[in-house]
């Protein structure tokens, strides 16, 4: 992922059927109309990756929203990163703040899973963020860097992989942080990423996440550091999806 070329990403986290299919061909058509400036990609649940991927073409890469560490074994209801490349994923969200909060993920084992995803040929997009009593505790920095550090295992060096900074409070809430709040954080993020994995990762993208929309994606995206966008809400139709990608 060259820091050159922003990368959008949507993540449908457990939104959508078949019938929802319809968004990505209107999505693509569009694109193909007027080609981005940016990479885009979309995060649908499981169910849907396989069908997506057919219907996507090229313009347009598909992810999955997690993967368990271990490649197969007796894991009910879980999926395997080799199992997502199989479905025709070539990236996946990992450590977001839903399955940190929900699932107790830890920064070990969202490492964990990003090795297994590498190990499969998926770029990870690892995600980090404080939640709103931290940053209110004027602690967002410290934990957004503690993050980074224990998340990221050390062979992601030289690979294609994001990390997304999400704040806890701004995901859904229609909150953001100011842009001087979000360059601060990305910047700490870089010094992180580059202090664990060397300057080979200067060129990795750090995606701002929480709250991303037609409106405000401009700006943000403007903001130094920020390479690219992760949506939750904004990403499930086309047209607000594409108002996003139109101000990368
Ligand atoms: P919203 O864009 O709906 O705030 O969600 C952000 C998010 O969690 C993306 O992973």
């Amino acid at each position: 992922m060259k820091q050159s070329v922003k990368l959008i990403a949507g993540n449908w986290k457990m939104n959508g059927l078949g019938a929802s299919l319809g968004e990505v061909e209107t999505l693509c058509a569009a694109l193909a109309d007027d080609r981005p400036a940016c990479r885009v990609a979309l995060c649908p649940p499981a169910t849907l990756i396989e069908r997506m991927v057919r219907r996507a073409g090229q313009g347009v890469e598909i992810g999955g929203q997690d993967c368990r560490a271990e490649t197969h074994g007796a894991f009910t209801g879980d999926i395997s990163a080799q199992m997502l490349k199989d479905a025709g994923a070539t990236l996946v969200i990992l450590g977001h703040s839903e399955r940190r909060q929900g699932y107790g993920e830890t920064d070990g084992l969202v490492s964990a899973k990003a090795g297994a995803a590498l190990a499969a040929g998926l770029a990870p997009i690892v995600c980090v963020g404080e939640t709103l009593q931290q940053r209110e505790a004027g602690r967002a920095v410290e934990v957004v860097r503690s993050q980074v550090m224990a998340s990221l295992p050390l062979a992601l060096a030289g690979r294609d992989f994001a990390v997304a900074y999400e704040p806890v409070w701004a995901i859904g809430t229609g909150l953001t942080p100011t842009l001087t709040q979000i360059e601060e954080v990305h910047r700490a993020v870089r010094a992180a990423m580059i202090e664990r994995l060397g300057l080979g990762i200067a060129a990795t993208p750090i995606l701002y996440g929480g709250s991303v929309k037609p409106d405000n994606a401009a700006e943000i995206l403007a903001v130094p550091e920020v390479g690219g966008a992760l949506v939750g809400g904004a990403s499930l139709k086309a047209g607000d999806f594409l108002g996003i990608i139109r101000g990368a």
